[in-house]
């Protein structure tokens, strides 16, 4: 298995899942990808499941889903998480140890009606192999759902957090970025160094893979820049909170701005 840089900031990770960014992320992808499901019962592919968030509510769906992790920690989280599953939707999971560099020795090609990659791509040198991978698991006319730091808007976390001068060497950043024709780094909240894409980029990833882009949207919007171990809230709170950021995610320009970009596309039939 290639290096798994994601590791450095794996515990974390782990700590915080409960706490508002992750609950937010994790809605958001949940609630933006469900209109994108084809009619089931599917054959589900998530690539870099860690904690199973995604792959375990598809399961609970009555759908079958196949989770590639290659991290031995991930997995038992994973496992952990699956324990609240019934038996006969713990049948309909698969969990294997592997990365994306194994997924050809260990999944069929064109054997999935969706295949999921959420919050790994920054984590690797560049994004189009990877995406090209994923495509060629996806069976015609299934979609591809990708998760990734959105390059576009990276100063507005700390430009939201009236912290001017990290807001202006992201700028700068993203200046040289473009003016070298790379991806912008950055380093994220769990204090790993780390690669975004844009929308554009992706889009053309996609498209290079044989992908058509059917719908995009922005993943924490308004709710990014609270501290990092600021609690979810709770009942109504929450609730009102999540609608809000499902209509700033998927309405203009305010979508632009979220810092994750979720991006869902087709493969021909
Ligand atoms: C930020 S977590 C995201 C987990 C989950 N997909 C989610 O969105 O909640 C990133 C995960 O990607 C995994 N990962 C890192 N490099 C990978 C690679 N090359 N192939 C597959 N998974 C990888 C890590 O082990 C980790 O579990």
């Amino acid at each position: 298995m290639a290096d798994n840089t994601f590791l450095a900031g794996q515990r974390p990770w782990l700590q915080r899942l409960g706490n508002l960014r992750n609950v937010v992320r994790q809605e958001m992808v949940t609630r933006q990808l469900a209109a994108h499901l084809p009619r089931g019962p599917l054959r589900v592919l998530d690539v870099g499941a860690g904690q199973g968030t995604q792959a375990l509510h598809l399961a609970r769906l009555g759908h079958a889903v196949t989770a590639v992790e290659p991290d031995g920690r991930m997995r038992a989280a994973f496992e952990e998480a699956a324990r609240n599953l019934t038996d006969s939707q713990r049948d309909h999971v698969t969990l294997l140890a592997s990365d994306l560099a194994g997924l050809a020795s260990v999944t069929q090609p064109t054997a999935y009606d969706v295949v999921m990659c959420h919050g790994v791509l920054m984590y690797l040198p560049e994004s189009r192999p990877a995406v090209a991978a994923l495509a060629r698991r996806v069976a015609p006319g299934g979609i591809v759902s990708l998760v990734a730091r959105n390059g576009d808007a990276m100063a507005w976390r700390p430009a939201a957090r009236h912290d001017w001068p990290a807001a202006l060497a992201v700028l700068e950043e993203v200046r040289r970025a473009v003016e070298e024709g790379r991806s912008a780094d950055y380093r994220n909240e769990i204090g790993v160094d780390a690669r975004a894409d844009t929308r554009a980029s992706l889009t053309a990833d996609c498209e290079a893979a044989g992908l058509e882009l059917t719908a995009w949207y922005g993943i924490r919007v308004a709710s990014d820049n609270v501290p990092v171990d600021e609690p979810a809230p709770e009942g109504d709170h929450l609730a009102v909170l999540l609608d809000v950021e499902e209509r700033l995610g998927s309405t203009d320009p305010y979508r632009a701005l979220g810092s994750l970009v979720h991006v869902v596309a087709r493969r021909r039939g």
